[in-house]
């Protein structure tokens, strides 16, 4: 008995899947690549935007083949697309052959629907309309990429930015007990994992549902870094209207903790900003940038734009460029507005043509590839803190803190962490030698 899993969107979802994976390695399956090798298929889908949905729906169909070959095949489809409204029923109807349908705040039965399925070779489609808690000591089998381990703080989100889709797919923020998180991480160092990356939709809201205050991400922060062991922490995602001064300082002041921040700004216009629902404007973003580089020098800084946004004129988008030229990103996700059903943003007048979302993405992404060009030249002569991950013809692969591959080709050992100085960037790559 075979399981493929295949993960759509963020990296909540890739963590998601490896508990249903940990789940289906209760029941005796063991995990394949290969899709015409499985017995069960499971897609664990997203719904972010409307390319996603669509990518996920022609996989989906490519399934109908697999199953006539094989009639015991089990389909289950999850996530957060089949969570969102109306979305199972139209699964069910397109796609006859998906056997199970669940979706985010069920994710904890998946064991049982597999269960009831063999038994009785009944449909299952069951999609709770909340999210009623957090759910504990779910079996996990971890990919253990790069000797990474995600860990949940925070589930769902309160924030109802106007374009996005998660707070109707993810529910109402929760909190995990910040002893459960501590544990966990505790256990995970115990098992030799060298970063541990602490996952939420807005880390800096960290116990907001919490009765007492003094619980917070920076409270969370220190106690982690008060485990022994040789590994690092990393967060996202970082929203701009709650990243506090205290947050910032501990992360300057505690070497277990990766200066690596993602805080998305979406947009440079406040008048953007405001019909997006960010509660924050412009020059407090740009405040907070000045506070990071000013407690952590070296920080590495990373954002997400949305381009065309409902109303979004010229100005507005040249407000983000000239924002985005500013800053000087060390990483700039951008996307192109998509319209989402039943958030807000849907609704509004002045939608941008695909077109002008075209030029301006391009435009933003020149910029962008010209930045990061110029920011590995500089790195030349810089050290980075890495982590040997694998051997290759090159050299040794070494990855930085933020994810930067470095070729080195010294001898390393494979998940240790070594100080390297770039000495070149040649054909889009970074190679440096081992310092002491
Ligand atoms: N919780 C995180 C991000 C979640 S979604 C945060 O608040 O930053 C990841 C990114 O997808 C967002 O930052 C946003 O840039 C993008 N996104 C979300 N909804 C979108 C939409 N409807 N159209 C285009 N991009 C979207
Ligand atoms: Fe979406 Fe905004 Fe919540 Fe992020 S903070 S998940 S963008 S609603
Ligand atoms: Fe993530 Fe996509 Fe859901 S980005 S939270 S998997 S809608």
């Amino acid at each position: 008995m075979k399981y493929y899993i295949k993960t759509f969107g963020c990296q909540m979802n890739v963590h998601e899947s490896e508990k249903l994976a940990g789940m289906l390695e209760s029941l005796n399956y063991t995990k394949t690549d290969k899709i015409n090798d499985a017995s069960i298929i499971v897609f664990n889908t997203c719904c972010i935007r409307d390319g996603v949905e669509q990518k996920i729906l022609g996989n989906i169909g490519q399934i109908k083949k697999i199953k006539k070959a094989n009639k015991d095949l089990i389909v289950a489809i999850c996530g957060c697309m089949a969570q969102a409204d109306g979305r199972s029923e139209l699964i069910y109807k397109k796609f006859p052959f998906v056997d199970i349908i669940f979706g985010t705040h069920n994710i904890h039965l998946f064991k049982e629907f597999i269960i009831n399925f063999k038994r009785n070779h009944k449909k299952i489609s069951d999609i709770w309309k909340e999210a009623n808690g957090i759910y504990e000591n779910i079996e996990i089998s971890r990919d253990n990429l790069y000797s990474n381990a995600w860990v949940n703080i925070n589930f769902g989100c309160n924030n109802f930015c106007s374009y996005c889709i998660v707070p109707y797919v993810r529910g109402r923020e929760r909190s995990r007990n910040y002893q459960e998180i501590v544990n966990e991480v505790e256990a995970l160092v115990k098992q030799g994992y060298k970063y541990i990356t602490l996952l939420g939709q807005n880390v800096n809201s960290y116990g907001n549902d919490f009765e007492d205050k003094s619980i917070n991400f920076s409270f969370l922060l220190k106690k982690i870094c008060e485990i022994k062991g040789d590994f690092k922490i990393k967060f996202m995602t970082s929203h701009p209207k709650d990243l506090s001064e205290d947050v910032i300082k501990t992360i300057a002041s505690n070497d277990k903790i990766c200066k690596v921040i993602h805080l998305p700004i979406q947009s440079g216009s406040n008048k953007i900003l405001r019909l997006m629902n960010r509660k924050y404007t412009k020059e407090h973003y740009l405040t907070l940038i000045d506070l990071i580089r000013k407690y952590i020098p070296d920080a590495y800084i990373s954002t997400d734009i949305i381009v065309g946004f409902p109303g979004e004129t010229e100005e507005d988008f040249m407000e983000t460029y000239n924002l985005v030229n500013q800053v000087k990103y060390d990483g700039v996700f951008a996307f192109m507005f998509s319209k989402r059903s039943g958030t807000v943003a849907e609704k509004m007048e002045n939608q941008i043509d695909e077109e002008t979302k075209k030029t301006r993405i391009h435009k933003l992404l020149e910029l962008t590839k010209s930045i990061t060009k110029q920011k590995n030249e500089n790195s030349i002569g810089k050290t980075f803190n890495v982590i040997a991950i694998e051997k290759s013809e090159k050299g040794f692969l070494t990855m930085s803190d933020s994810g930067k591959t470095i070729i080195v080709n010294d001898e390393l050992e494979i998940n240790k962490f070594y100080n390297v100085e770039i000495t070149k960037f040649a054909y889009n790559k970074l190679f440096g030698k081992l310092v002491n």
